[in-house]
């Protein structure tokens, strides 16, 4: 029966689109948080790269931020780094799910317990960047911000 036909085929688009999205979702890794990567968070300070917060040198013009965020600051604390390089930034949080937004870039990324954020970034103005963090995690949620030096 021609109803049926047009059921069958309307039910079949339906299927290979929820099969496209879930695709783009998870096998591209387009869905948030983007990365798959996990970590204990009980156990962050003992894990590695995170066992060792700071910022180095990884290349000609290029620097490495092992990051932890926890209520309420970031650690490192006021990072310095020089105009021109790459940043590549890797962040976890110790408690609660907390944000890491750099004023006057396009950088704002979830960062969560469990999870390891990565993200890069060049700074090509020097100048003060200020960092927020823009998940609510807490009475003292509005206070936790650092700041990026670029030289
Ligand atoms: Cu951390 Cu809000």
């Amino acid at each position: 029966r021609l109803e049926e036909m047009w059921i069958a085929i309307s039910t079949g688009i339906l299927i290979i689109f929820m099969v496209v999205v879930g695709y783009q979702t998870f096998a591209l890794g387009m869905g948030p948080p983007s990365n798959k990567e996990t970590i204990d968070p009980q156990k962050v300070d003992q894990t590695e790269p995170f066992d060792e917060p700071g910022i180095s040198k990884i290349g000609d013009n290029e620097y490495e931020v092992v990051m932890t965020l926890q209520a309420f600051g970031f650690t490192p604390n006021n990072i310095e780094v020089p105009a021109g390089a790459k940043v590549n930034f890797i962040m976890t949080s110790k408690d609660v799910t907390h944000g890491f937004q750099i004023a006057g870039t396009n950088i704002n990324a979830m960062v969560m317990p469990g999870h390891i954020q990565k993200i890069s970034h060049t700074f090509d103005k020097p100048g003060e960047y200020l960092v927020l963090c823009n998940e609510y995690c807490g009475t003292g949620h509005q206070l936790m911000s650092t700041t990026i030096t670029v030289k």
